[in-house]
């Protein structure tokens, strides 16, 4: 049977609840010493149209490695881990995931795919998209903060949590660590969750992609102050800002951020608040960090989670590591 309903969508983040957050966040961060802007807001419609352009240039490697994972061994993570749930968080187009779709399909045990994202209109179109392409699964999407409503994931049995795409090293440490214990809380014994963690490689290369000759990833970082200034009536002027990327060898992590060119004070008039930045002053709007197998296998099992299998594209630049919730006889038995 064809149906042309669109599948359904719960949302936890009205736009009122956004403008709420985004003031609280521009508030908080931009008061704070340094100044940072949490990465979410990245994300409204031309974000994401500038994410997408990111994926496409030569210099940015990972969405080709790790969908060069998901072609090779999507198959053996469906068999390892074969969910009759999946879940996506910060699922954006969900291109990649189609693989583990069609994988998980094959193997039998798939009947749902739920879509979670913060961006509505990127995750209405992509589930739209999946349900015309999968008519036997039930798809659905979810809009909401995978800081804030991890509680609210639907429910199994035999659910697999994908991360895809680095999206994990987005996160600063600290919450990382708090994200791996909101999912060991949310998950069951048994069930999965499924890593996609750019590696730790030179740093020449990791440069290069996140500070392309074409200027897609200054104006994607860029764009947040376009966001603030639409959002909150702001008027930063993009043009007096550089785009800044550097490589922290002790964090093992890209940061970015943006440096204001020149001593300016910009007006954010829906918080009642003027900025002073000194010349050279940057605003940090994002870090990526990236892994090592050790690391990443430590972080799970000290939250509970058993790596189970460790897939990397054939150049060792990007993994996908699916682990499992540990049951009770699992730690008795270590
Ligand atoms: N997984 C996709 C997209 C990665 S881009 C890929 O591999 O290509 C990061 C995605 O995470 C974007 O779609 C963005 O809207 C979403 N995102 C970022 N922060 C989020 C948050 N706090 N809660 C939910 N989604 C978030
Ligand atoms: C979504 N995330 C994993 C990207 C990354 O590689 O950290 C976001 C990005 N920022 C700049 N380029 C890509």
């Amino acid at each position: 049977m064809t149906t042309t309903d669109s599948p359904p969508v719960e949302v936890h983040l009205t736009p009122s609840d956004l403008a709420a957050a985004l003031a609280h966040d521009v508030r908080v961060g931009l008061t704070s010493d340094p100044k940072w802007l949490p990465a979410k807001w990245l994300y409204d419609e031309h974000g994401c149209e500038l994410f997408e352009a990111i994926t496409e240039l030569p210099e940015y490697y990972p969405t080709r490695a790790e969908r060069a994972v998901l072609q090779a061994h999507a198959g053996e993570i469906a068999a390892e881990a074969p969910a009759t749930t999946l879940i996506e968080l910060g699922s954006g187009t969900s291109e990649k995931t189609r693989l583990l779709i069609a994988a998980l399909e094959a193997g039998g045990s798939l009947q749902r795919f739920v879509a979670f994202d913060v961006a509505e209109p990127t995750l209405r179109a992509a589930v739209s998209e999946l349900s015309s392409a999968h008519e036997r699964l039930a798809i659905e999407g979810v809009v909401g903060d995978f800081e804030r409503h991890l509680d609210r994931l639907p429910k199994g049995p035999d659910r697999m949590v994908a991360f895809l795409g680095g999206t994990l090293g987005n996160f600063d440490e600290p919450n990382r660590l708090r994200f791996f214990s909101t999912m060991a809380s949310a998950l069951e014994p048994g069930e999965w969750i499924l890593l996609g963690t750019d590696l730790v490689k030179d740093p020449e290369r990791l440069l290069a992609a996140y500070d392309d000759a074409s200027g897609v990833t200054a104006a994607f970082e860029t764009n947040v102050l376009a966001v603030i200034n639409h959002e909150l009536g702001a008027d930063f002027d993009l043009d007096r800002f550089d785009y800044v990327a550097r490589w922290n060898a002790n964090l093992e992590r890209i940061e970015m951020g943006v440096r204001s060119n020149g001593p300016q004070s910009v007006h954010i008039p829906a918080l009642d608040m003027k900025l002073e930045l000194a010349d050279g002053e940057e605003i940090s709007t994002e870090v990526s960090a990236k892994f090592r197998r050790v690391g990443v296998s430590r972080e799970l099992a000290a939250h509970g989670f058993d790596l189970v299998g460790w897939w990397t594209d054939p150049r060792g630049e990007f993994a996908v590591s699916c682990a499992r919730r540990t049951t009770m006889s699992d730690s008795v038995a270590q």
